[in-house]
């Protein structure tokens, strides 16, 4: 944790979730409305098909839904993607940016990820921007100097603390129940807040920084104790209302 710093819990449901999952995202929000004491801030990234329902969903309640990619243009003939003015169109108020899963399975860079994050800002959204290194980076011992690569690369210029979240996700922990120590996390995110420091100033020192890799309600509460941890991203455990209301708890508890 950051002092000062109001932490935020986002899940990323990536590609899962049918209508019928709306019924879970209902006890999400029912469930932290009911049990939190708005010490954290909530979002949910839904896939495309659901942000606008999701969005009605949660209207009136203290979560925030969210795209998981957006196209950087506004419009135009580009098949299949949608833009940060499509999902803000929808009622979704943040996108996730540079996800490992759209830097490895669709040749994403990191000039590719800063222009749809600067799409993000543009379309008035909390714009999450990722970053992690893979398992051999990390073996080589390279594991800072990716990160300063990909934020060097891929954090946009008017970032501030208020439009932009860094999330640390190392590769191989993701969907994997793999953890780095909490030493390895410690490091990862004092190099982060000194490098987003010395860029953005007083906003990179107040710029949300979340942990993402097999976050699970077990295991919240020591992540967050990390210093310059500022939440969680979360992929597998967001699904279920249960475990994604007990990782908030558990963020809560500590606040
Ligand atoms: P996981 O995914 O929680 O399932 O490991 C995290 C993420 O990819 O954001």
């Amino acid at each position: 944790m950051t002092p000062d710093i109001k932490p935020l819990v986002a899940g990323n449901w990536k590609m899962n979730g049918f209508r019928n999952s709306l019924t879970e995202l209902g006890n999400v929000t029912a469930g932290y409305d009911a049990a939190m004491r708005n010490r954290i801030d909530m979002l949910l990234c839904l896939p495309a098909t659901l942000i606008f329902s999701a969005a009605h969903v949660a209207l009136g309640t203290r979560v925030q839904i969210g795209g998981q990619d957006c196209h950087f243009n506004q419009d135009g003939a580009h098949t299949g993607d949608i833009s940060a003015e499509m999902i803000a169109d929808g009622g979704g108020t943040a996108v996730i940016v540079g996800h490992s899963e759209r830097r490895t399975d669709h040749g994403e860079t990191n000039s590719i990820v800063k222009s749809k994050a600067e799409a993000g800002l543009r379309g008035d959204l909390i714009t999450i921007v990722c970053i992690g290194e893979t398992e051999a980076q990390r073996k080589a011992g390279e594991t800072l100097e990716v990160l300063k690569d990909q934020l060097d690369g891929s954090m946009p210029e008017a970032s501030t603390a208020k439009n932009v979240v860094v999330a640390y996700e190392p590769v191989w922990a993701i969907g994997t129940g793999l953890v780095p120590s909490v030493e390895d996390v410690k490091e990862a995110h004092a190099f982060m807040r000194e490098n987003l420091t010395a860029r953005f100033g007083s906003d990179g020192a107040k710029m949300r920084l979340l942990y993402g890799g097999s976050v699970k309600p077990g295991n919240a509460e020591e992540l967050m104790g990390i210093a310059n941890v500022d939440g969680a991203l979360v992929g597998g455990a967001s699904l279920k209302a249960e475990d994604f209301l007990g990782i908030c708890a558990a963020y809560e508890k500590l606040c």
